[in-house]
């Protein structure tokens, strides 16, 4: 009989995967995908090709764009919400420290459509369970550390040496007709009726914590995504993607079934056959309109419904595209996040299908990039919960193996 650790390892051999890394290049109250054309949306930090306003752009558009990536074949754009630290009545962007793509390949049999956009996650999610899509993966927790909070959507509670990580996992099926249907596949990775799988997707971003919040913490999570009204919660964290990868590489990210490439090897294509930096510096396209302040971004929120242009115009407020402004704001008059945010509750999240099942178990997780655990976290401050998170993380270890076993089994 197999160990389960080989069993693990074989698990992570069926699929090939590349990584590329974006440098974020704007803050900005929009959502082309959301809420098209308007400055509603709570803030978004974005990555990848500069060519998005908030008009939804074709991959065309996208690829007329600079890039901030690492791989001149993708031009595609990528967003996720702004995270801010607390401090009374100031909000403080949290830096990115790093923002990594990647894309696994294990049963797709398709490239990833031209113009197709998705999202994953609910930006309306208050709890766990609304949260988990289930297949989305959605965590929090400090890079290469094992523990996790009771809720895995909530941010630790208390400090660790490393940066705090958020990881969400994209629909991989989509139906090649309409491509605004998109699922998850279910546990035995089939996709839902009349629809093909695509590589898959996923988001795996890095917090620099350290330069804002030095001291740490311990208990209160001080740490706000634009998304929600409550510190330290996690549930409403999501992701955004509009493809801009050139058909060609497209296609040669899918040769072969996940067996064309190397795990982490470079997609290669007409554009470039190394990762390679843009040469142009990636800026906002519609600087006059919108904002890159969270505050502002709150009042542009609840001017929703009819003045919205209007709103705009009152509220203009540039947004600096290569030098993502650190709001150091000032209180509003009423600075009570969330409660103004009629945009975020109409947002629709993945969209389902009548046909689809329910995926009742997520694959392992301990097999894919970007989880390996090979730090240790070392905590700055006394973990009350300490003992409760290892048994967690023991527990939750344990179901991973399980599930790795049940799969094979099938
Ligand atoms: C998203 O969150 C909202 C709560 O605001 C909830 O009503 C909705 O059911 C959630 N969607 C999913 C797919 O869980």
């Amino acid at each position: 009989m197999r160990s389960l650790l080989s069993i693990l390892a074989g698990a992570s051999l069926a699929s090939a995967w590349t990584e590329l890394n974006h440098a974020p290049f704007m803050n900005k109250n929009i959502d082309a995908i959301v809420v098209p054309g308007t400055y509603t949306s709570h803030m978004h930090t974005f990555f990848g090709s500069d060519a998005i306003t908030k008009v939804l752009p074709t991959s065309a558009e996208l690829q007329k764009g600079c890039y901030t990536g690492d791989n001149p074949n993708d031009l595609s754009v990528y967003w996720v919400p702004t995270l801010y630290y607390v401090d009374g009545d100031t909000y403080t962007e949290v830096p990115i420290f790093k923002f990594s793509t990647y894309y696994t390949n294990s049963f797709s049999t398709a490239a990833i459509p031209q113009d197709f956009a998705m999202i994953s996650g609910n930006a309306s999610a208050k709890t766990q369970a609304e949260a988990d899509n289930p297949y989305n993966d959605l965590e929090w927790f400090f890079e290469g550390s094992d523990e996790r909070e009771a809720d895995v959507a909530k941010m630790p509670t208390s400090t660790c040496d490393q940066h705090l990580q958020v990881n969400l996992v994209f629909p991989q099926c989509v139906n090649a007709d309409d491509h605004g249907e998109y699922d998850f596949a279910d546990e035995s990775e089939k996709c839902p009726d009349g629809m093909v799988a695509i590589p898959q997707l996923r988001y795996r971003v890095l917090y620099d914590t350290k330069s804002v919040a030095p001291q740490g913490w311990s208990g209160a999570v001080p740490f706000l995504l634009s998304c929600s009204d409550t510190p330290g919660d996690g549930y409403c964290f999501h992701g955004d993607f509009i493809n801009g990868w050139y058909e060609d590489a497209a296609e040669n990210m899918l040769i072969n079934g996940g067996g064309g490439y190397d795990d982490g090897q470079f997609i290669a294509g007409e554009h470039g056959d190394s990762a390679v930096e843009a040469s142009c510096t990636a800026t906002d396209q519609d600087p006059e309109k919108g904002t890159s302040d969270y505050l502002t971004s709150l009042e542009m929120m609840a001017n929703d419904g009819g003045s919205v242009e209007d709103g705009a115009d009152d509220l203009t407020e540039s947004g600096s595209a290569s030098q993502p402004p650190t709001a150091t704001a000032t209180p509003a008059a009423t600075p009570v996040p969330g409660v103004t945010e009629t945009a975020s509750s109409t947002q629709t999240t993945v969209r389902s299908t009548s046909t689809q099942t329910i995926p009742t178990r997520r694959p392992s997780s301990s097999a894919r990039p970007g989880y390996s655990n090979k730090q240790t976290c070392t905590s700055n401050s006394k973990r009350a919960t300490g003992q409760k998170s290892k048994t967690e993380a023991a527990k939750r270890a344990l179901k991973q193996a399980l599930d790795a076993l049940d799969v094979l089994e099938e």
